[in-house]
């Protein structure tokens, strides 16, 4: 484990990237590190919709359809798990803010609070790349813990490692969905990069590289965060 300075709230941490940079295969791990909660917005509404709850069905249109699930829905959920007391000594949002006014609203949550973000982590990848790497993609039916066919394969065939779940495609991970959530992305999360540059938040990370190596850059940038 790494050590954290709870008082400063230096780990207040966003995932920023687009669909299949390895947001939750980094998450995974930095969350085991780092001790903090993991808070992923897609992983929420999955849960939901399995659950077979009112908000998992007004979400799924959406997100079947490759579009974001709109911005109402979505800042009061994360606003009520930011109030829980587990995330008050750090945190690691992924898929979360995803378009500028969530952004916004992230930030007239935080700062009142005294809780601002530490950093925004933006994971680049070419568009080219994350067609491949979704198409591959398979997730754990039970845990959510992510796998690919020929990158991250378990070490039972369509088993998870984790918990002996079985292993399924995401329904959004179609060709043409997955193209759609591309074209979302640069048009409705991808300005957030200015965003967090002019704030002075973020921390550039190739994700075209190795799992490992990826993770290394992150934690680098962590650690460079803690001695400033
Ligand atoms: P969400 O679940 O957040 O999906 P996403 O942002 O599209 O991102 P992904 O989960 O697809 O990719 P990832 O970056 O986590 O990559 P992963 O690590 O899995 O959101 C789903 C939907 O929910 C949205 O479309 C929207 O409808 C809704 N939603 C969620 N949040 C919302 C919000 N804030 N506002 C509105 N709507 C919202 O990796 C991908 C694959 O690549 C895996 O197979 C992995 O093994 C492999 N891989 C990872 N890293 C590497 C590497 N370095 N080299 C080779 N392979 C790699
Ligand atoms: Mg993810
Ligand atoms: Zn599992």
């Amino acid at each position: 484990m790494r050590t954290i300075n709870p008082e400063a709230n230096q780990y207040n941490l966003v995932l920023l990237g687009p669909p299949g940079a390895g947001k939750g295969t980094q998450a995974e791990r930095l969350v085991k590190d780092y001790q903090i909660p993991h808070v992923s917005t897609g992983d929420i509404f999955r849960a939901s919709i399995k659950a077979g709850t009112a908000l998992g069905r007004e979400a799924q249109k959406y997100i079947d359809a490759g579009e974001l699930v709109p911005d109402k829905v979505v800042i009061g959920i994360v606003q009520e798990r930011l109030k829980e007391s587990d995330t008050k000594a750090g945190f690691l949002l992924d898929g979360f803010p995803r378009t500028v006014p969530q952004a916004d609203a992230l930030d007239d949550f935080l700062r009142p609070a005294g809780r601002p973000l530490s950093a925004v982590i933006n994971i680049e990848v070419d568009p080219e790349i994350l067609v491949t790497r979704l198409s591959g993609r398979r997730i754990c039916k039970q845990c959510g813990a992510v796998y690919h066919v020929a990158t991250k394969k378990p070490v039972q065939d369509g088993v998870c490692d984790h918990c002996d779940g079985q292993l399924r495609q995401r329904v959004d991970d179609q060709e043409e969905t997955v193209r759609k959530r591309l074209q979302v992305y640069a048009a409705q999360t991808e300005p957030l990069i200015r965003y967090y540059q002019e704030a002075g938040l973020l921390r550039q990370i190739n994700g075209d590289q190795d799992i490992n190596r990826v993770y290394q850059d992150i934690v680098h940038a962590l650690e460079a965060l803690a001695n400033d």
